[in-house]
């Protein structure tokens, strides 16, 4: 019997490996020149951990388990408490604003669907340490920095942008209490996820007077931040939550991505730990999900026992924006290419021919050859199979203590002097 992979998980065959590697070294790359560290954590956390203050949508999904000493695990659904719980760690060492990234593994017990796999990978940026919109402009910024780079313009993509301090503020003016908030943000998250009688009847369960139901509703279908003091009264609060959403897509426009960026009220975010500017960016023509969605999370710091740190950041997964740059076209990893194949005209020399792929390795060059003694054709066409660049073919002119290179582009050949050849390769 064959074995299959587990359901909602991928295997990376090379021609796999050679894509992920091409989208995760784009996102170093652009957190590298952003100014961002790289930093990671374990695997899997205390169970415990997840539970503080990620929401319940995601506690339902972790893969949890208990250790031979007892303790209750979970395999990391995210990075973000890790990250919380690690600069609590060095809080008094680590010099502030932190800039951080990484790239995680993660698993969610989803059902597995186009863009959602119960394994991924997601490439998490965060600022710790800044009270300031700037750092939310910054994460912004850098997400559209990498996406830009692919090859995704304005036309393609749009960040949708939100707070849930202004919705809490806007809420609180339409009698909701504090304490209904979080629930409530869980069934709002859904309302462009879900058909809209589907989401009236969970708004229904959480808000049973109508009266307020029919004011959210009313409020969800503001479409500029203009429209919201039409709309109701704003308090103090609401008011400076409204001017910091204004600040932020007017810094997004001295950045040069304010084409990429719309203010939407929907946006809420399903992790219950946000607690002000929420973002979330889409893809402009399809019906895949997210590929990527962030925000503020001031007190997860706090909530971890630690000190009260400002914090922000996003985290974009590798399976929606895959399948968006397959679609587009966009999505171009190099072929692995060998400096050097080592072919042999006879078997006498196949140890020799040994002897000089060793040489070729040991000098940095990725060299192969061919484990048949087969004829020379044959290796040839291996050579060219593993895109080598050149070929040395060793021959009767090795009994004189030369060797053929042949370009593989050009299929030109030259015949040099073996150590004039090593000698050259040094310099
Ligand atoms: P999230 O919205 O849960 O946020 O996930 C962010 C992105 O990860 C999603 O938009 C999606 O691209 C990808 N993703 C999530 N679940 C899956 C899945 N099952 N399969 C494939 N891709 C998936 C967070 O995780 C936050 N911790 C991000 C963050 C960092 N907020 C602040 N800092």
């Amino acid at each position: 019997m064959k074995i299959p992979p587990v359901k909602g998980t991928k295997d990376f065959y090379p021609v796999d490996m050679a894509r992920r590697n091409w989208i995760i070294d784009g996102w170093k790359r652009v957190s590298v020149r952003n100014g961002f560290e790289e930093y990671d954590g374990p695997i899997f956390e205390y169970l415990k951990m997840f539970q503080i203050k990620s929401g319940d949508e995601i506690v339902e999904q972790l893969f949890s388990l208990k250790d031979r000493g007892g303790r209750e695990l979970a395999i990391r659904p995210e990075i973000t408490p890790t990250l919380a719980r690690m600069v609590n760690q060095q809080i008094n060492s680590l010099a502030r604003p932190i800039k951080w990234f990484s790239v995680p593994r993660l698993c969610r017990a989803e059902r597995p669907q186009r863009g959602r796999l119960r394994e991924f990978f997601q490439w998490n940026v965060d600022i710790i340490g800044v009270e300031d919109v700037l750092a939310d402009a910054e994460v912004i910024f850098c997400a559209l920095d990498y996406l830009r780079e692919v090859g995704l313009g304005a036309d393609d993509i749009v960040v949708k942008i939100s707070s849930r301090e202004m919705l809490a503020a806007l809420m609180q003016t339409i009698g909701i209490a504090e304490g209904e908030l979080e629930p409530l943000y869980a069934v709002l998250d859904k309302r462009n996820k879900l058909p809209n009688d589907t989401f009236e009847e969970m708004l229904t369960k959480q808000v049973t007077d109508e009266n307020k139901r029919n004011k959210i509703i009313e409020l969800m279908a503001i479409e500029s931040i203009e429209q919201i003091s039409d709309c109701l009264q704003l308090s103090k609060t609401a008011k400076e939550s409204v001017d910091e959403l204004s600040r932020l897509f007017e810094l997004l426009g001295v950045m040069g991505v304010a084409d990429f960026c719309v203010f939407d009220i929907g946006i809420v975010r399903g992790l219950a730990y946000y607690t002000g500017i929420v973002f979330e960016i889409y893809d402009k023509a399809s019906q895949l999900r997210a590929i990527g969605g962030g925000g503020r999370f001031d007190n997860l710091l706090q909530q971890f026992g630690g000190p009260d740190i400002p914090a922000t950041g996003f985290g974009i997964g590798d399976c929606v924006l895959g399948i968006l740059l397959e679609e587009k076209g966009l999505l171009k990893p190099e072929p692995q290419k060998l400096d050097y194949f080592v072919a042999f005209t006879d078997k006498q020399f196949f140890q020799k021919a040994i002897e000089i792929m060793a040489k070729l390795r040991r000098a940095g060059l990725a060299s192969d050859f061919s484990y048949k003694t087969g004829g020379l054709s044959k290796q040839l066409k291996q050579a060219s199979l593993a895109n080598a660049k050149k070929c040395i073919i060793i021959g009767e002119e090795f009994n004189n203590n030369q060797l053929v290179v042949k370009d593989m582009a050009t299929s030109q050949q030259e015949l040099i002097e073996v150590n004039r050849f090593f000698t050259e390769l040094k310099s």
